[in-house]
């Protein structure tokens, strides 16, 4: 499993190193190969909170996930003029969450920004048996020992110390969710890579997110993550909303205005 997940790894980086090379103006990093303008990566504002996102994971950017954070901050911006707090479930070591809080001069808000993690990975109990039989334990226990996953919550409490309203909730969701004392949520990210929690974090705060908010789920569309994608659409159907597929791999959804419940 680990030798074949290393393989398509490789091809995929060895793809998107020749679609560069071939196609200067192409974007081609983290899953996705597009010809449309990725302008935003010259904005002064976007760079200097990816640059900050890039110092949660140490300084070097291994993820090349510019495109998935600008949906991130995009939809952050958005929520910044609703009343309320914001959400992250899976936040590592903090890479979205603190491209936002430099983004929108977190200190300068008057809310706080819930930060929900294990701080060591999944937490098998929650991890559903198509996600086991997929191999998702498998890859969780590589992706700590690689160096991935953070494993423990004081290199992820320095990273966030400048921002006194960062709420660090260490423990398994759903267990840690009424931690989250927010009458009123404006943003919420799900990122914890398997469908149970996340879809236990989007029923416990669906009725606190205010009328506009926007609900990024990280790994809706990708290849994979079948579960999260089936689990998430159900939720929808029974909401009578329905999630935007992005082709960053993220999914996105709006809390209508208007809605009930
Ligand atoms: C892909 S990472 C999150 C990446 C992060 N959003 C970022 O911007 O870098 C997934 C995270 O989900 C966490 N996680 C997985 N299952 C969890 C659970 N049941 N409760 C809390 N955290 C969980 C893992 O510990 C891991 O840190």
């Amino acid at each position: 499993m680990s030798a074949v997940w290393a393989f398509k790894k490789s091809l995929a980086r060895i793809l998107f190193a020749f679609v560069r090379k071939s196609v200067p103006l192409a974007y081609a990093q983290d899953g996705l190969i597009s010809l449309h303008s990725h302008a935003f990566m010259k904005d002064a504002g976007f760079e200097r909170a990816y640059a900050r996102g890039v110092a949660a994971i140490g300084g070097r950017d291994l993820y090349e996930w510019h495109w998935r954070i600008h949906v991130g901050l995009w939809a952050a911006s958005i929520a910044r003029h609703l009343p309320g707090d914001f959400v992250e479930c899976g936040v590592n070591k903090g890479f979205l969450s603190s491209a936002i809080m430099q983004h929108l001069d977190w200190n300068s808000l008057d809310r706080d920004f819930y930060l929900l993690d294990t701080f060591s990975g999944l937490d098998e109990r929650f991890v559903s048996s198509s996600e086991r039989d997929r191999g998702v334990l498998d890859k969780n226990a590589r992706q700590l020992r690689d160096g991935f996953y953070v494993a423990g919550v004081e290199s992820v409490r320095e990273n966030f110390a400048q921002w006194p309203r960062a709420k660090i909730i260490q423990g398994s969701v759903p267990d840690t969710l009424p931690e989250v004392k927010s009458e009123r949520i404006a943003y919420l990210h799900l990122d914890m890579n398997c469908a149970p929690p996340e879809v236990a974090a989007l029923k416990a705060f669906w009725g606190r997110l205010v009328p506009g908010a926007p609900i990024l789920l990280d790994d809706y569309a990708y290849i994979g993550f079948d579960s999260q994608r089936l689990a998430m659409d159900e939720f929808a159907r029974d909401h009578g909303v329905a999630i935007c597929s992005l082709p960053t791999g993220q999914g996105l959804l709006i809390k209508p205005p208007g809605l009930r419940g």
